[in-house]
C-alpha cells in the first residue's frame, strides 16, 4: 500500500519545516500538520507567508508554493489522525523539571499523550514515526501504549529522527547526508520501513537512506548530537588555554582541522552552544548510562555540558572583570540573542546566562537582535527565575537600530554570529560610545585589526 496521507503531530521547528518539504516534494501526499497551540497554528496559516511562526531562510517559499494544495495546518488532531496513514510525532520532549530525573531525563509525557489520543482515535492500521528526539527505548513505550487498546488495530512504530539544523533547516532536508529509518525485523516492520523509504526516495537517493533497528537509530540520534557538541566543548576549552598563551584558537582550528581525520566543521570557538537540542540530548544520553550504572560513560558526557556552562560564565566574567570589576549601572549592548544566525529560535541561547550573570551585578543590557523580540527576551529570563519579570524588564530594553542600541555603552558584547553585523558602520558606533569602548566578540565575527585599528578594545574568544 503506498501512503497518500500523513499526519504530523507538533507544529514546530522540527514539524513545521519537515512535513514542509514532505508535501512539496511529494504532491501526491497529502500533509497536515496538526499542533494543541491555536496561535501557532494561526500563524502557519497566516495569508501572509512571511508570518509563519518560524524563521527559516527559503521556509516561506516553500509553504507558499505547497499550503492549501496538498499541506494543511489544523488543531483538529483527531481528524487528522483518524485520516492518516502514517503519524509522525515531533511533539518537543524538554527536560524533566519534576521528580526522578529531574535536570536530566527527557520529559516523555507529550509523546504518552499522543500515543494514547492515537491509541483512542484510530480505527484502521497506522504508521507512526519518532520524529522527536527520545530517549532509546521510547519506541517500545508507544508500543506498548498502541498495542493494548484492544480494538485490533495494528500499529508498526518507526524511528525517524531529523538532523536538520536551524538557519539551514530547508537546505538540510532538501539534501540530508542520511536519512536515518529503525523499526522493526518483523515482516510487517520491514514493510513500514519500506513505505517511509518509499516517501524519501521521492528526492534523496536510496544511498544516502540508512535502515537500523529502532534502537540503533534513537540512540544514533542522541550520539549524533552529543559527537557535535563535544567538539563545540573541545574547541571552547582550548579557547581558554588560549587566552593564556597567546596561541589563536582560529589558527589552531583550521590547523587542526586540516586533517581528513578530524575536518574542518563544528571547530568555530564560541560563548558556549544553545538551542534545544544539544543539551538535552547529552543530559539524556548521561541519565540512561547512569541508569544503567555506567558512570564512567555518564560522567565523560557529562564534562560536555560542564565545558559549556563554563564557557558563558566566563564570558561574563571577563566583561565584569575588564570593565574595572563593576558593571554596575553600565550599559552593556548585546548583538545577538537568538542561539545562533537565521533562527529567531532563543532556547538555551548562551546570551540568556550572559545577560542573567550582567543582570545579577546590576548591568543595564540593551539588546539588538533582527529576529528577536522584547517580549521573547523577557520570557527567557523570567524563564530562569532569578529574579522578578518586573527587575528582568528593568534591566533589559530593546532598540530597532543597532546604532541606538550601541550609544552611550560601556561595552559591546556579540552574542550571535548574524551576517549583518559585519556591515555595520562601526566607526560611526565607536563614536558614539563611551571610551574605552571594549568590544566582546563571543563568535569570533568581526575584524580585529580594523575594529582595534578604529579605537576599539577589541577582546575575542580565544585570542
Ligand atoms: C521538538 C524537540 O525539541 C526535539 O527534541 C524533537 O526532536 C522534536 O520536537 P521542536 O520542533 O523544535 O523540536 O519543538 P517545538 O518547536 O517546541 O514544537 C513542538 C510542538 O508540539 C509545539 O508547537 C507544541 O505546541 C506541540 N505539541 C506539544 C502538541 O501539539 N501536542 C502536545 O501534546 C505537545
Ligand atoms: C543541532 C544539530 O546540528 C542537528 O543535526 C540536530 O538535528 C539538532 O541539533 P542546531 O541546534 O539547530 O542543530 O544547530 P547547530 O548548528 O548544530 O548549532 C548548535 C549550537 O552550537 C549553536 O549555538 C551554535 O552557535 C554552536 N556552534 C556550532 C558553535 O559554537 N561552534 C561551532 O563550530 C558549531
Amino acid at each position: 500500500m503506498k501512503i497518500t496521507n500523513i499526519c504530523c503531530i507538533g507544529a514546530g521547528y522540527v514539524g513545521g519545516p519537515t512535513m514542509a518539504i514532505i508535501a512539496l516534494k511529494c504532491p501526491h501526499i497529502k500533509v497536515t500538520v496538526v499542533d494543541l497551540n491555536e496561535k501557532r497554528i494561526a500563524a502557519w496559516n497566516d495569508a501572509d507567508v512571511n508570518n509563519i511562526p518560524i524563521y527559516e531562510p527559503g521556509l516561506s517559499a516553500v509553504v507558499a508554493e505547497a499550503r492549501g494544495r496538498n499541506l494543511f495546518f489544523s488543531t483538529d488532531v483527531d481528524k487528522a489522525i483518524d485520516e492518516a496513514d502514517m503519524i509522525f510525532i515531533s511533539v518537543n520532549t524538554p527536560t524533566k523539571m519534576y521528580g526522578v530525573g529531574k535536570g536530566m531525563a527527557a520529559d516523555l509525557k507529550y509523546i504518552e499523550l499522543c500515543a494514547r489520543q492515537i491509541a483512542r482515535v484510530a480505527k484502521d492500521d497506522k504508521i507512526v514515526v519518532e520524529k522527536s528526539t527520545l530517549p532509546v527505548r521510547t519506541a517500545s513505550a508507544i508500543k506498548d501504549i498502541l498495542n493494548h487498546t484492544g480494538n485490533g488495530v495494528q500499529f508498526q512504530i518507526l524511528s525517524n529522527p531529523e538532523f536538520l539544523a536551524e538557519g539551514t533547516a530547508v537546505e538540510d532536508l532538501f539534501a540530508p547526508d542520511r536519512v536515518l529509518i529503525g523499526g522493526d525485523s518483523t515482516l510487517e516492520g520491514k514493510k513500514a520501513i519500506q513505505q517511509l523509504v518509499d516517501i524519501y526516495t521521492n528526492w534523496v537517493s536510496k544511498d544516502r537512506i540508512l535502515t537500523t533497528n529502532v534502537w540503533s537509530s534513537e540512540l544514533s540520534k542522541l550520539t549524533a548530537n552529543a559527537f557535535l557538541a563535544q567538539r563545540v566543548s573541545s574547541i571552547n576549552a582550548l579557547s581558554e588555554l588560549c587566552e593564556k598563551t597567546g596561541a589563536d584558537v582560529n589558527e589552531v582550528a583550521k590547523a587542526i582541522g586540516m586533517d581528513s581525520r578530524i575536518g574542518s566543521k563544528f571547530l568555530k570557538a564560541s560563548v558556549g552552544f544553545g538551542g534545544s537540542c544539544f543539551q538535552k540530548d547529552i543530559l539524556n544520553l548521561v541519565y540512561i548510562a547512569k541508569s544503567y550504572g555506567l558512570d564512567e560513560v555518564a560522567d565523560y558526557w557529562e564534562q560536555v555540558i560542564i565545558m559549556n556552562d563554563h564557557q558563558k560564565r566566563r564570558f561574563a566574567k571577563n566583561i565584569i572583570k575588564t570593565l574595572y570589576n563593576t558593571v554596575s549601572g553600565k550599559k552593556i549592548a548585546f548583538l545577538g540573542w537568538a542561539f545562533k544566525k537565521d533562527t529567531n529560535d532563543t532556547r538555551e541561547s548562551a546570551a540568556i546566562y550572559v545577560a542573567n550573570d550582567l543582570l545579577s551585578e546590576q548591568a543595564n543590557i540593551s539588546v539588538y537582535d533582527p529576529k528577536v523580540s522584547f517580549d521573547q527576551i523577557q520570557m527567557d529570563l523570567n524563564y530562569l527565575e532569578t529574579r522578578s519579570p518586573e527587575e528582568n524588564a528593568n534591566g533589559v530594553q530593546v532598540v530597532a537600530s543597532v546604532y541606538e542600541t550601541c550609544k552611550n555603552s560601556h561595552a559591546i558584547a556579540v552574542l550571535t554570529e548574524w551576517d549583518e553585523f559585519k556591515t555595520y558602520d562601526w566607526q560611526k558606533i565607536y563614536d558614539s560610545m563611551l571610551k574605552p569602548a571594549f568590544l566582546f566578540d563571543g563568535r569570533n565575527l568581526l575584524n580585529k585589526s580594523e575594529l582595534e585599528r578604529i579605537g576599539f578594545v577589541y577582546k575575542a574568544i580565544g585570542s
